[in-house]
């Protein structure tokens, strides 16, 4: 364990200051992968937890404004264990059993997401009659949603040609109202008008990735609508999740957008959900629902 754990571990809040203001990483973890945020939450130490958020945040927003993002734990650059974006959109994909798994078993979209879904479905179309758009159909979960809450328009945008096969063989392309784009959203967004909800969730990207979407949303999205994205950042991690969940709250808003997280109880995702995946992508007992607007 490094020192702040162990200032941690005896809740002294000023021996923790004392070392993250000495250059001690926020971030550093023991050999069980256990930071010195869980080990505050242990410990009952609020005061300190919030100050090991506060502070990760500080760093990683510093780190990110000298574009180094190579110590940062909250939003990890692509590693071969996660699969970059356009290497992705080239693997051949599966549907299986209510999943969406690409050729390395990593699992792109999966059932047990489908509850958020429709809170996410309903927090960007709250009324009849919207103009809607969802980045990334994977299984349709959301779109099936979007679908029974009946907006004027319903755009959906996707990239892999699999997942844009399988739009069109179950008639997607043919639902009124509904307009697929098949790209990139990097090079489609700004082509495609603008909305009163919009809803993010791709694959094999990143915080960075993330936050050049949070750019354009403020030209996409009408004064008084609703942007929601997945918030699945740093979701193994409760700690780094919550520094995570810090820094993209404080980028929303500097870009005049207002986050609220809606917190969702989640059961317990059994050994069986992540049977034959190859990295179990969730395993938070909270889930925080963003709902971002002008206000
Ligand atoms: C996690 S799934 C989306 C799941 C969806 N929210 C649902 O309810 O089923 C991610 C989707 O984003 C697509 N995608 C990945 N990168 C993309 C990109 N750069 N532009 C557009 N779509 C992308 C993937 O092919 C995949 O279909």
């Amino acid at each position: 364990a490094s020192l702040l754990h162990l200032a941690t571990a005896s809740g002294n809040i000023d021996a923790v200051r004392a070392l993250l203001t000495t250059g001690h990483p926020w971030n550093a973890v023991d050999a069980n992968g256990w930071s010195a945020g869980e080990e505050a939450r242990k410990g009952g130490f609020e005061e300190i937890y919030k100050f090991l958020v506060a502070e990760g945040a500080r760093v990683e927003f510093l780190l990110s404004a000298l574009g180094d993002d190579s110590a940062s734990a909250a939003a990890p650059a692509p590693a071969s264990a996660h699969p970059s974006n356009v290497g992705y959109l080239s693997r051949r994909l599966t549907y299986s059993e209510g999943k969406l798994l690409d050729s390395d078993n990593n699992a792109v979209m999966m059932g047990w997401e489908a509850p958020l879904m429709v809170l996410h479905a309903r927090a960007i179309a709250p009324t009849p009659g919207l103009d809607v758009l969802n980045v990334g159909f994977g299984l349709g979960l959301i779109d099936e949603e979007l679908q029974k809450l009946k907006p004027k328009t319903h755009t959906i945008i996707e990239a892999h040609p699999d997942v844009y096969a399988k739009m069109v063989a179950d008639g997607w392309d043919k639902k009124d109202g509904v307009r697929i784009v098949f790209g990139r959203w990097q090079d489609v967004i700004y082509d495609i008008g603008v909305f009163d909800g919009i809803f993010f969730d791709t694959f094999g990207e990143y915080y960075d990735d993330l936050k050049a979407f949070h750019e354009c949303v403020p030209n996409i999205l009408r004064e008084t609508g609703t942007y929601s994205y997945f918030n699945g950042l740093a979701g193994t991690n409760p700690f780094f999740h919550d520094v995570a969940c810090t820094i993209a709250e404080a980028d929303l808003s500097e870009l005049g957008l207002t986050t609220r997280f809606e917190d969702i109880e989640m059961d317990t995702l059994g050994d069986d959900v992540w049977k034959g995946i190859k990295r179990a992508y969730w395993s938070l007992p909270l889930y925080r629902l963003p709902t971002c607007t002008f206000e």
